[in-house]
């Protein structure tokens, strides 16, 4: 089944002397469960596809299809809701509230849409990411691994459509970094 479609996606940046063409007319299809790397050199537009797969910014020109759900032409409330239910996003830098807990962090989005947490998938997370143990601990308590499995049970909590990672390694060493691609590719075949 057909979970993302890019049709002709272009972003630019700027204008005249300044003007960036980050993305010149992409298309692609991803099924879904499907686990996807895209791969190119720095300042190829990388991080610019996902930003426009996870309406975290406006594209150009073209359309992004998530879901049968046409991702641009929802009004900016219902694309707010939108990237809150349906999209799970992971950075570089694991982006942690500093005073909230592991478990805050991971139930921020559910709170953030007034809604309940589901106790049973947090406790799945909390399993799944090794982090039993570490409930109560603040992000400045954890050790950047802990940290990225925080964040990735952040994004996975409101079992969103798809989830998005930019360079989720790219601050860890080799093993950690091995750690959570694992988790992905784990929560990918779970959740799929
Ligand atoms: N907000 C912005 N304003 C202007 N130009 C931008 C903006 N964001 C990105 N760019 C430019 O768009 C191009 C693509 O950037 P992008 O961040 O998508 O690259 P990337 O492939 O993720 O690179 P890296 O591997 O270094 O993270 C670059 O030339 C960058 O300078
Ligand atoms: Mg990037």
């Amino acid at each position: 089944m057909e979970l993302l479609r890019i049709e002709h996606l272009s972003k630019i940046y700027g204008e005249g002397d300044n003007k960036v063409v980050a993305l010149d007319d992409v298309s692609l299809t991803i099924e879904k469960g499907e686990f996807t790397a895209i791969i190119g050199a720095s300042g190829s537009g990388k991080s610019t596809l996902l930003h426009m797969i996870g309406g975290v910014d406006i594209p150009t020109s073209g359309k992004v299809f998530l879901d049968g759900q046409d991702v641009y032409a929802q009004n900016n409330e219902k694309l707010a809701i939108f990237r809150r239910r349906q999209v799970g996003l992971i950075y570089q830098f694991h982006n942690l509230i500093p005073t909230l807990n592991v478990v805050e962090n991971i139930t921020l989005p559910v709170l953030m849409d007034k809604r309940k947490v589901n106790q049973a998938r947090l406790n799945e997370l909390l399993a799944l990411l090794g982090l039993n143990q570490r409930k109560d601990h603040l992000p400045n308590q954890l050790s950047g691994g802990q940290q990225q499995r925080v964040s990735v049970g952040r994004a996975l909590m409101n079992a969103p459509a798809v989830l998005l990672a930019d360079e989720p390694t790219g601050s860890l060493d080799s093993q950690n970094g091995h750690e959570i691609i694992k988790l992905l590719k784990l929560s990918n075949r779970k959740y799929g």
